[in-house]
């Protein structure tokens, strides 16, 4: 068994772990995680920030009961620890506990460790869970290191010991370390990209199309995966950007050159055989503040022609049962988002929409607060 922590948008990260397994491996823990019966890779993972080895489950979910319990239980587990000085951090998710007490536990923590013979340094919390750089500085997953996880599951809480953190440092090295960048086409976080690969089921060796490629997320992580890349785009400009970054990707990560070429999405024939499709498509021109209900549904409308003209023309190229996984804009109005209307049509264009178990698919919005323009993930197959 693993525990798997979700990042920022849990149901995202679920629905991921929904497609690379399957959900009778499944089970959620309250909304922060999720054990999985299998293995697991965490670096091909978008939606996952934490691996762990589960420990055990407590019938509590009261901070005072819990921190008794684990003052007990960690100066026995980490009395077989090499020798040396032991860094030792406490994440908690969900559960009413603040800093101060989660300080003063790990005082306690760290003299009773002391009185056991072992010298321990405990990562103090400026919030409830240490964030993703405090475990790799802090060298937390190593043997002389100890991150303790508390994961509220309804009434009961999971005790676990972290075994793998994401690679924050990796993730910033292939958003902002390649030479292109564009900031009006947008970029797609190389994260999302991650999880729309395993949305849409890629495996390695398959070949991955993006016919909306701009400056080639999409076709870089699906490179790193192992797949064989062919991106397309309208504007010439993108696709010398693609190459550029591809061809740094080779350099540095040895992957594998790209198949990439200029065409307009909505009437190309592209080269077979076609794996899977992955892509952002075009998400309408970006805003800098919100814009009137009118000028929302006119973007909305150009959109909607557009990705309904490329998913039209793409049917036919595609087997039957294909696999694509589709990120199309939808617009944050006060607490809700205004859609496409080809999400009504999309039977009607010849593809299924892949349901999950566990994850609806109003959860499959990616978007942050401040954002106008938010990303909605559709994944679907063909009839
Ligand atoms: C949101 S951006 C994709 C950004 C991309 N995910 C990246 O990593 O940079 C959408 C892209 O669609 C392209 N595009 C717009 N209309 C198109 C069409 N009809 N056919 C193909 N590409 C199109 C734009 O040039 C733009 O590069």
């Amino acid at each position: 068994m693993i525990l798997a922590i979700l990042g920022r948008q849990p149901k995202i990260g679920l629905a991921e772990l929904e497609s690379l397994t399957s959900s009778a491996t499944i089970k959620p823990i309250g909304d922060f995680a999720a054990l999985v019966d299998g293995e697991l890779d965490g670096q091909r993972l978008g939606g996952v920030t934490r691996l762990a080895a589960p420990l055990q489950e407590l019938p509590t979910t009261d901070w005072h009961k819990l921190s008794r319990h684990i003052l007990q239980l960690l100066p026995k587990i980490i009395a077989d620890f090499p020798d040396g000085k032991i860094k030792l951090g406490l994440s908690v998710f969900g559960l009413n506990v603040g800093e101060r007490q989660l300080f003063a536990c790990g005082l306690d923590l760290k003299k009773a460790c002391r009185s056991n013979g072992r010298s321990v340094r405990v990562v103090p919390n400026s919030t409830p869970e240490l964030n993703s750089a405090q475990v790799i500085h802090n060298q937390l997953t190593t043997d002389l290191g100890f991150e303790l996880l508390l994961i509220k599951n309804g009434g009961k809480t999971w005790l676990a010991r972290t075994t793998w953190v994401q690679d924050i440092d990796a993730y910033a090295e292939r958003d902002f370390g390649r030479p292109k960048r564009d900031a009006f086409v947008g970029m797609l976080p190389p994260k999302l990209a991650q999880t729309m690969l395993n949305l849409a089921g890629a495996q390695p060796g398959e070949v991955i199309l993006d016919p909306f490629c701009g400056t080639g997320v999409v076709l870089q992580e699906a490179a790193l995966l192992g797949c064989k890349t062919y991106g397309s785009d309208i504007s010439e400009k993108m696709i010398e950007y693609s190459k550029e970054n591809l061809a740094w990707l080779t350099e540095n990560y040895s992957t594998q050159q790209p198949l990439l070429e200029v065409a307009d999405a909505t009437n190309h024939i592209w080269k077979t055989p076609i794996g899977r499709v992955v892509c952002e498509t075009y998400l309408g021109q970006p805003l800098s503040g919100l814009p009137k209900p009118e000028k929302i549904r006119e973007i909305a409308q150009n959109c909607d022609i557009i990705i309904t003209k490329f998913l039209k023309n793409i049917y036919c190229q595609l087997q039957s049962g294909k696999r694509l996984c589709i990120a199309v804009p939808a617009w944050q109005k006060e607490n809700s988002f205004y859609h496409l209307k080809l999400l009504d049509h999309l039977e009607d264009l010849g593809y299924n929409r892949v349901r999950f178990q566990y994850v609806s698919d109003a959860d499959l919005i990616y978007y942050r607060k401040d954002q106008i323009v938010a990303r909605q993930l559709l994944v679907i197959t063909t009839k």
